[in-house]
């Protein structure tokens, strides 16, 4: 008996020296000291032993057991922190490897041209006012000096949501929220989406976006308004840049004017882009009408102010050179990428 035990305890202890995972570790456990192991068999087994035999079997086993035991403690804490090891250096970040390369991003020529404008003009001081798309008709029109069945009103068919709500067709609305609200000195932009009743087409789009402008203060003038346009003007199409006025009329500025500015593919001589008439309408501008200003409860005898209104898709096309408003929608990311 005496050698079983010993021949288990060096089977064990060799087992034991050899093991390389939690498994086999697990399973040699069970073989040893498992309710069927092979010490356990043997202290099941003693009771055929004589009672001289019995203590003296008992501690042997008793020793070889404890001596297994510890092993099995040891190797258990060997082969965890061998996998704790494993996973570390599996899991380890190479931070010199090269990364997934991601497609960047960049602004729409809308949003590009947008960004310009506003740059423009904050930095000449103005600061940036919005209103709502879903405006009273008071605002988009009433209140501009455009009255019911004003005849201004068939040039900007609008949504209407009901006989005094509107999608707004300008920016223009904005002027006069703002103007209730502050007193000059006023100097603002509005950039916004408008929306008209019109057919798509190349240079036509039911919703579109406009960059409002209003100073109102003491002693403005049309010398202000034309130095202030003349400034934007070059810093979007370049430092050569002429811009000129041409009588016009709007409801809400008198006098009124249309804004040319000298053709960026020519320079005014004549091409295909200005259809050779050396300029190209940008936007409408005037001196904010007295019977607006009066409205706002700005008092005409001692402020006066200039407006202007410009339209983005233009400008855009302008400025890259695109020729159907439609691509401006569409998304094509083949069209997109060439800006
Ligand atoms: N709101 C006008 C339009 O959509 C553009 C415009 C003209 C705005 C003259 C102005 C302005 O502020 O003074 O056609």
């Amino acid at each position: 008996m005496k050698e079983q035990i010993e021949s288990i305890a060096s089977e064990a202890m060799e087992k034991l020296e050899n093991v390389q995972d939690m498994k086999s570790l697990e399973e040699i456990r069970v073989l040893f000291l498992g309710k069927k192991g092979k010490l356990t068999g043997i202290l099941k087994g003693m009771g055929a032993l004589s009672p001289e035999e019995r203590p003296v079997v008992g501690q042997m086993v008793n020793e070889v057991r404890k001596q297994v035991e510890d092993s099995i403690l040891k190797n258990k804490n060997r082969l965890l922190q061998k996998e704790r090891e494993e996973k570390i250096a599996k899991e380890t970040i190479d931070v010199t490897m090269p990364g997934t390369l991601l497609a960047r991003g960049k602004k729409h020529p809308l949003t590009q041209v947008l960004d310009e404008i506003k740059e423009v003009f904050i930095g000449m001081g103005y600061e940036i006012a919005e209103g709502p798309e879903v405006e009273l008709d008071y605002y988009n029109f009433e209140a501009l000096n455009i009255p019911k069945n004003h005849p201004a009103r068939d040039t900007q068919d609008s949504f209407y949501i009901n006989e005094n709500v509107v999608l707004r067709t300008q920016t223009s609305p904005v002027q006069i929220r703002v103007m209730e609200n502050k007193k000059p000195p006023i100097k603002i932009i509005c950039p916004g989406r408008v929306y008209r009743s019109d057919q798509v087409d190349a240079t036509h789009s039911p919703i579109f976006h406009q960059v409002e402008g209003l100073v109102v203060d003491k002693g403005v003038t049309m010398g202000d308004l034309i130095g202030t346009l003349q400034v934007f003007a070059r810093s979007l199409f370049g430092e050569d840049t002429n811009i000129r006025l041409r009588p016009h009329h709007f409801p809400f500025t008198e006098p009124s004017a249309e804004v040319d500015v000298s053709c960026w593919g020519c320079g005014g001589k004549g091409c295909r882009i200005c259809k050779n008439e050396g300029w190209i309408e940008i936007l409408g501008a005037g001196m904010v009408h007295p019977k607006v200003l009066e409205i706002c409860g700005i008092d005409p005898k001692v402020y006066s102010g200039f407006a202007f209104g410009l339209g983005v898709e233009r400008t855009a096309m302008g400025r890259f050179n695109i020729d159907d408003m439609r691509l401006l929608y569409e998304n094509d990311m083949r069209f997109l990428k060439q800006f």
